[in-house]
Formats: structure tokens, sequence, C-alpha cells
């Protein structure tokens, strides 16, 4: 039951009572003065919304609501479905979820243990390219789990581009479109020596940072070189808990993060715990290896390395570390905003040719999308939790 009382609409459905304010119900208007029945783009903007806008009547007919306004006697007819599907959220409502999945509210968190075998989200390449649900599962399971392993990649040159390439687009850096993590003679970078590297996430000196990083296992060490994945959000949340003031000091003061070498000079300067708009996770940096001085006030300072160095001591917790050996031919595909990766020491042997793997970077966004688009094939939904 429908009714434009106050100027607004009042409708009942799934057992609630929705208000809609008049200016969004026409911001919303499908109808082809108002929205180009081609590209489903809106043909109007906020200004040409009459500001004194109200709902003149409200027709229900079960299955769709017309709305006719007030003063110019436009008029909208909604679908029922669609007007229930999409309700603002009522008064005092807590939901907190930001909209676009990329919060804590979003994701799947998980310590080590509950990653177990079988429970570990993996796939095979092979049935991937061939079958588009086993393709969305995998995908799904980098948005909700925040990586995915794929076996049985061919170990060639150059093919970590083509796992980038089959749900998103590459993110082209100085390092190139692709990089190699081997030893080299003289590294820029401690990620080409033979070090352990602990757990961190790539690029805190880029804006945007790359959001997806991909890593292609051609050749192991003879010994070590294991990798290492935390659940930054997961962390971020057990801090909010144990320590709030931590917390808080980590998500208000920007940190900067450099790079240079001979061809770059990169900076950029965020808070180690992202907050969304409405105040949730929504990204982690952390990489003490490129951390530039930090400028806050002295007491400010003072009070930030103790946070600091509980938020690097609980990362660093054994039960949060998923470890895993990758073998030739893995590709692990993770969400470089929340996934902190690591590795350990690796030794090499004269007669071997030494641990090499390929990475290279791409975006959450392509990856989601690609998804979306398969889900309208395969027919298969988002599932939402209770
Ligand atoms: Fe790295």
């Amino acid at each position: 039951m429908a009714s434009g009382g106050d100027g607004e609409l009042e409708l009942a459905a799934g057992g609630r009572m929705h208000r809609f304010p008049a200016v969004w119900l026409r911001d919303n208007c499908p109808c082809p003065q108002c929205l180009d029945p081609g590209s489903g783009q809106k043909l109007h903007d906020i200004t040409d919304i009459p500001e004194n806008l109200t709902v003149a009547a409200a027709q229900d007919t079960g299955e769709s609501v017309t709305v006719t306004y007030a003063p110019d006697g436009h008029r909208s007819v909604f679908s029922r479905a669609w007007l229930a599907c999409h309700a603002p959220a009522e008064d005092g409502d807590q939901r907190t979820e930001d909209g676009d999945q990329r919060t804590e509210d979003g994701k799947d968190l998980w310590l080590a243990a509950d990653l177990g075998s079988g429970r570990r989200p993996e796939g095979s390449w092979p049935r991937y390219l061939a079958e588009p649900a086993e393709r969305a599962r995998c995908l799904d399971a980098v948005l909700r789990q925040g990586f995915v392993l794929l076996h049985d990649v061919p170990t060639q040159d150059g093919m970590v581009l083509e796992v980038a390439a089959s749900f998103g687009y590459v993110r082209e850096t100085n390092y190139g479109r692709l990089f190699d993590v081997r030893v080299e003679p003289s590294p820029d970078n401690l990620a080409f020596t033979s070090r352990e590297i602990l757990p961190h996430t790539d690029n805190p000196y880029r804006d945007p940072v790359p959001t997806i990083q991909l890593l292609h296992c051609l050749r192991t060490a003879d010994d070590g070189g294991d990798t290492g994945l935390v659940d930054g959000f997961c962390a971020a949340a057990a801090l909010r808990a144990a320590d709030a003031d931590a917390f808080e000091l980590l998500t208000r003061n920007p940190v900067s993060f450099g790079y240079q070498d001979k061809g770059a000079e990169l900076q950029a300067s965020q808070p180690l715990i992202e907050l969304s708009a409405r105040g949730r996770v929504r990204g982690v940096r952390f990489n003490n290896r490129s951390a530039l001085p930090l400028r806050l006030p002295y007491a400010e300072l003072a009070r930030f390395y103790p946070a600091y160095r509980r938020w690097a001591e609980l990362l660093a917790r054994p039960e949060r570390r998923l470890n895993l050996r990758l073998a030739p031919g893995d590709c692990l595909v993770f969400d470089n905003t929340r996934i902190l990766h690591a590795r350990t020491a690796f030794s090499m042997s004269q007669n071997s040719a030494g641990r090499h793997l390929q990475g290279c970077y791409a975006d959450l966004d392509g990856l989601a999308s690609t998804l979306a688009v398969l889900r309208r094939t395969t027919g298969a939904e988002r599932e939402e939790r209770p």
C-alpha cells in the first residue's frame, strides 16, 4: 500500500514501512525524459529538479507505483520490487556498509587456522579458463578472502600478465608491466635479494596504490623462500577491539612513504589504517622499508610509536600468518589494500638457477567488474550474509 502523505512517498514492503523523499524519487525517475533508455544514464542534473518538489499523489497497482509530483505534474512509474530493493535506510538503522563491498563489512576475515586444508581459496588455471562458474568462484575469493591461489599456470615468461588480463588490466609502473623477483647483483629493492621480507603491502609510496598484486612462481628456492599472507583487515579489527586509542592514532595520522632509484622518485602519504566515510576499515598500508621520517608534532609522535609497535606486533603473530610454499606454476592473486605478504629468507646453491617469481599489478575494480559480468551469464548471485 503506497501513499503520498506529507509530500513524500510511504510504501509498505517486506513487512516494513519505507519512506522516500520526493527529490530522491525524481532523481531516480526511470522515464525516458529522465533516463536515457539506451545507456541507462541520467539525462538531468540535480539542479534541474524543482527545489520545492513534493509527491502530490501515489497510485499503487501492486506491481508498480506511479508517483505524480507537484508543482510540475511530472510522473514516475517505479516497479515495487525496485523500490523495495533500493529503499533508503530507516532512521537509526545501524547499517554501516559503504556500498562497494570494499570495507571489512564486505569481507570474510580470517586467521591462518580458518584456512586449513579444503578451506583455502584455490583453483586450477585450466579449469578457471574453461569454466565461467569456476572463474567466478576464484575471483569472488579475491574479494571475500583477499586472495586466490591458482595452480598449473604454465611456467612461461610473462604468463603472469595473462592471468591479470583474464580479469582486468595490468597496472604498469616504473618497475615495468611485470617485475622479476629474484636475486640481483645490485638491487634497488630488498625484494631482489635472498633476505627475509616481513609482512608488508606493496608500493605504499603510490597514490593510488595498486590494489591487486600477482606473483607467479617459475622456480622455487632450494631451501626457504616460503610465502606468508596476513589478513590486515582481520588484524585491524583485533587492534580496534584490544586498543582503541592505538587504532585511532593509526587511522588519524598520515605516514609518508617514498621510493627512489635512478629513474623514479615516488612519495605518498596515507594513514597505516584507512577508514571509509562511515569509519569502517577500508585499506591498510604497511611497509617499514619505505616509510619516511614521521613529521608529527612531538607529543603525537610519542603516542604514535607505541601504537605503531603494537600494530606491527599484532601483524607478526604466527596465528595470523598463512604459510604457503609456492610451487612452480602457482600464481597468487591478492588484494594489496588488505593482505600483507611476506617471505622467508632462502638459500642458493652454486649449481641451481635460484628462486624466480614474476609479478605484476592490477586493480580490484576491474576484477569486480569482470565478476559482475560473469554473474550475468552464469546466473550466480553474490551470496548475502544473514
Ligand atoms: Fe612485496
